[in-house]
C-alpha cells in the first residue's frame, strides 16, 4: 500500500510518499518560519498564501522523490483538521483536487492523529493500545490511543499549550520565533533550580493542565527585574521554565498511566523535540516500569510522512472522504 500524505495546518507545507504503513520512501518539508518570524509568530493570511504558492512543488518533489506516479498511490491523505482554517483549505482542496483527477481515494486526517502516527515510523514494533502525551504549540493532551483509528482524550490544558508557554516565555525572554528551541538550547547552560518558579494546580479532572500560570509568572518576573534593573541569568530562567514544563506533562502522564492500566507511554508533538521533555518521560518511564516510545527529533514537528502513516491506518479502517470534505479549524479527537 502507498499513500501519499499532505500537511498544511500551520506553517510548515508538506507531502511524503509511505508505503506500507510505516516506510517512508520520500518527505519534502517547505517551512516559512523565517517569514512569520518578524511579526513574532504565524500570520494566517501569509500562511496560506505560501501554501498555495509552494503545494504543488512540495507534491510533486514528494512523489518524485520516491520515485511514484500518481498511478501508483493507493490513497491521498490531508490533513483536514484542526489549524489555521486558511492554511487547511489550501490543502484539503489540493488533496480533493488530485485525488478526484487521479480517481484515488481521499483520506482524511486529524492532525493530532498524525503526530501520534510518527511514533509507528520511528518503531516498527509499537501497536496500540497505548497512552500518548501529545505537546504542539496548539495542543497539549494525554490520550488513550485505543486502536489506530479510534482516541479518548482524558487530559487536556485549560488554557496555553506546553509549546505556546514554551514560545511566549521565550519572546518575553527576547528570543526569536519559534522560541521553544531556544529555551532548549540556553536550559543546556542554566540551573533548573536557580529561580523558583510555580507549577499551577488545576481543579477537577486531576490529569488537566494548565501553563498561563507559568508564562503569567516568567513575565512579570522578567518586567520586574527589568524595573529594579536587576539582569536575570537567561540560562537559569531557561532551564527553570523547561524543567517546569517537562515536569508537570512528565508527572501527569505517568499517573494517567498508572491509574487507567497502561504499559507503553509515547510521546508526539513539536515539544517532544525538547530535550528536557524527553529526558524527564524518558527516565520517569524506566523508574516507574513503563515502556517509553518518542518519534525520532525530524519526525516530531510537522511533517507530511505522519499523515501518510496515519492515512494508511486509515484507509485499512476504511475511513475516507469524498468530494463534500471541509477545513474544520477546531475538532476533538474524540469526534473523528
Ligand atoms: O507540532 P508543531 O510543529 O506545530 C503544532 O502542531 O503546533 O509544534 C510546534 C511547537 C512550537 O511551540 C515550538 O516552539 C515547539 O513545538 N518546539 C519546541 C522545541 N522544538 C519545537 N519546544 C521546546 N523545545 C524544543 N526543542
Ligand atoms: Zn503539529
Amino acid at each position: 500500500m502507498i499513500i501519499l500524505g499532505i500537511e498544511s495546518s500551520c506553517d510548515e507545507t508538506a507531502a511524503s510518499v509511505v508505503k506500507d504503513c510505516r516506510e517512508i520512501r520520500s518527505s519534502v518539508i517547505s517551512t516559512q518560519i523565517e517569514e512569520h518570524r518578524k511579526y513574532g509568530g504565524v500570520v494566517p493570511e501569509i500562511a496560506s498564501r505560501r501554501h498555495c504558492e509552494n503545494i504543488l512543488e512540495v507534491v510533486k518533489k514528494a512523489l518524485d522523490d520516491a520515485r511514484i506516479t500518481l498511478n501508483q498511490l493507493d490513497g491521498i491523505a490531508v490533513t483536514y483538521a484542526p489549524g489555521l482554517i486558511g492554511a487547511l483549505l489550501v490543502g484539503v482542496s489540493f488533496a480533493k483536487a488530485l485525488a478526484m483527477a487521479a480517481e484515488k481515494p481521499l483520506i482524511p486526517v486529524h492532525h493530532i492523529a498524525g503526530h501520534i502516527a510518527s511514533n509507528y515510523l520511528t518503531y516498527s514494533n509499537l501497536e496500540p493500545p497505548y497512552l500518548c502525551l501529545v505537546a504542539s504549540g496548539g495542543h497539549s493532551h494525554i490520550i488513550e490511543v485505543l486502536s489506530y483509528t479510534k482516541f479518548r482524550v482524558v487530559g487536556r490544558t485549560r488554557d496555553d499549550a506546553a509549546g505556546e508557554c514554551f514560545d511566549k516565555c521565550a519572546r518575553a525572554m527576547g528570543f526569536p520565533y519559534p522560541g521553544g528551541i531556544h529555551i532548549d538550547n540556553a536550559a543546556q547552560n542554566g540551573d533548573p533550580r536557580a529561580i523558583k518558579l510555580p507549577r499551577p494546580a488545576v481543579a477537577g479532572n486531576e490529569f488537566d493542565f494548565s501553563f498561563s500560570g507559568l508564562k503569567t509568572a516568567v513575565i512579570n518576573m522578567l518586567h520586574n527585574a527589568e524595573q529594579k534593573g536587576i539582569s536575570l541569568n537567561k540560562n537559569d530562567l531557561a532551564a527553570g521554565i523547561q524543567w517546569t514544563i517537562a515536569d508537570i506533562l512528565t508527572d501527569h502522564t505517568i499517573r494517567a498511566a498508572q491509574s487507567l492500566g497502561y504499559e507503553k507511554i509515547a510521546l508526539a508533538g513539536g515539544v517532544s523535540a525538547n530535550s528536557g521533555v524527553r529526558t524527564a518521560l524518558q527516565s520517569a518511564c524506566q523508574k516507574q516500569g513503563f515502556e517509553c516510545y518518542m518519534p525520532e527529533k525530524n519526525l516530531c514537528g510537522d511533517n507530511g510522512a505522519m499523515i501518510a502513516c496515519q492515512g494508511s491506518y486509515n484507509l485499512l479502517a476504511g475511513i475516507t472522504a469524498d468530494e463534500s470534505l471541509n477545513a474544520v479549524a477546531t475538532l476533538s479527537m474524540e469526534d473523528i
